[in-house]
């Protein structure tokens, strides 16, 4: 008698960070059943039958790095997606999971009440799977004391701040968080950026009445990035706990990272598409326009650092490529980019200007449109290695028989897509505008599957999937190499 299953996805090319094979995937009751060499299914019904025509078959695109529905953090700008429209934006570019921040304020003392609220904002509401990282602005006795009972619920990743008043930690600080995070077996995400350097450029800036947004370049120069990287490695290592660096954007900083790695630490690092394919020059734009990519730390310098990101992608210097999803309206004076133009600044003031930049729906396919990273490369550092390191794994993340989720990309077989410019107008985000814009786009995912269901098909469609079918999903401890020593940290006397 004929085995049946839900759907099945014949004619593909299966790539995960381990193989690429002509494999065909057999789905049901969400998960992925069967993954046999093709046409050796055999005797099998299905509800659905997908022809990926020698497309290649991915898992679905984890991003790790989203901001979503946050208060404001500079002046008064505030994040121009919520639960609904971000994770709309991500289904359509073949994201599956993503991670966003659930942030603690400086001012409080609790970060169970911080992931209670955040798990209301997305409730009922979202397309993708999702879970958080908690952003501690607080590290208080107390806050400090409810890391167990996050674990508990779910959360295995803390993020913390160098930079930005209102969240930065200072290092004793950030020993205490290093310290519990280690007890708890909890990975700890650094943004690595010196506040004080920061501040120091700005106020010499200012003095000089250079206000401009490419001066938000100026501000943050790559040596507070690279000596935060530094100091983050050195906190960590005296510790013995695992730490991500997210959004590294110098390759000095990368180099530092690749070294403690080489000395055998459980030092992680991402980069983000913004890292790939933007420079200086894009700040530096007429009018108010270079706004647009105004995030931190800013692109750098020239194509010559785009490069070395790329290499460090290449050779595993980066765990994961994130998007770094951080969304504001352009031409917004109320909460955008524009909040920061008024009669004492009618030309704006880069100081004020909301930092980050839109990318959930882009990271995937401008990053496998370049053509430059190997095939199970691209999968490792977009969907395997952020499911590892935060815990996902091998749920989300793989192709796995019986353990992972059908959560999947089917691609357009190469050189078969009709290439196109992009335009903000087919994003799905909330925002009006893209920094990619005018970009070629080479693939795109033709199909993407969520625990079963098709949720996006780009001929037919578009978006299929719906509000609230994305789930929360609990994470354990990262797949990934901790700490070099077992049970508590002793003081070294
Ligand atoms: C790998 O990439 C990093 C970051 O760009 C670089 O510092 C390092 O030299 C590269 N290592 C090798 C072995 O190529």
């Amino acid at each position: 008698m004929a085995t049946n299953y839900d759907i099945i996805i014949l004619n593909g090319i299966v790539v995960t960070d381990t193989q690429v094979g002509d494999l065909d995937v057999a789905i049901k009751n969400e998960k992925i059943v069967k993954v046999v060499p093709r046409g050796k299914l055999g005797d099998v019904t299905a509800a659905k039958t997908i022809d990926a025509d020698g497309g290649y078959v991915m898992p679905g695109g984890v991003d790790a790095h989203v901001h979503l529905d946050e208060p404001p953090l500079f002046g008064k700008g505030s994040t121009a997606d919520n639960y609904e429209t971000g994770s709309r934006s991500a289904i359509c570019g073949g994201t599956t999971t993503m991670v966003t921040f659930a942030p603690q304020k400086k001012s409080e003392d609790t970060l169970l009440d911080t992931l209670r609220a955040t798990h209301a904002k997305a409730k009922d509401i979202c397309y993708t799977d999702y879970s958080f990282h908690l952003l501690v602005g607080n590290p208080s006795g107390n806050a400090l004391s409810e890391f167990k009972t996050l674990r508990e619920e779910g959360i295995s990743s803390l993020k913390i701040y160098m930079t930005y008043e209102a969240l930065q930690l200072h290092d004793g600080q950030i020993l205490d968080v290093l310290l519990e995070a280690r007890r708890q077996k909890i990975t700890t995400m650094v943004h690595a950026e010196n506040g004080q350097v920061i501040d120091w450029m700005t106020a010499q800036l200012e003095k000089r009445k250079l206000f401009a947004p490419k001066y938000h370049g100026t501000s943050h120069p790559p040596m507070a990035e690279i000596e935060a990287t530094y100091r983050a490695i050195s906190l960590s290592e005296f510790i013995d706990t695992p730490i991500l660096i997210v959004h590294v954007s110098t390759p000095a900083a990368a180099a530092h990272i690749k070294q403690a790695q080489d000395r055998g630490l459980p030092i992680y690092a991402e980069t983000c598409p913004q890292y790939l394919f933007l420079t200086k020059k894009d700040l530096d734009q007429p009018g108010f326009e270079g706004a647009k990519c105004v995030c931190s730390p800013p692109p750098r310098e020239s194509e010559a650092d785009c490069d070395a990101i790329w290499d460090g992608l290449a050779n595993g210097t980066f765990t994961i490529l994130s998007s770094d999803h951080c969304p504001f309206r352009y031409d917004d004076n109320a909460n955008g980019k524009k909040t920061c133009i008024n009669d004492e600044f009618p030309v704006g003031h880069f100081k004020y200007i909301p930092n980050g930049c839109p990318g959930i729906e882009t990271r995937l396919s401008l990053t496998l449109g370049a053509d430059r990273l190997d095939l199970k490369k691209f999968v490792e550092v977009t969907s395997s290695n952020p499911a590892k390191l935060y815990g996902l794994w091998p749920r989300k993340g793989g192709i796995i028989e019986g353990e992972s989720d059908a959560d999947i990309n089917i691609w357009y077989p190469p050189g078969k897509m009709q290439e196109y410019e992009l335009k903000n107008e087919m994003l799905h985000h909330n925002v009006d505008y893209t920094p990619f814009e005018g970009r070629v786009v080479k693939q795109w995912p033709r199909y993407t599957l969520l625990r079963g269901q098709v949720v996006w098909d780009k001929e037919n469609g578009g978006l299929l999937g719906r509000k609230g079918y994305g789930q929360f999903v609990k994470r354990g401890t990262s797949a990934l190499k901790g700490p070099r020593t077992e049970g508590e940290w002793e003081l070294p006397l």
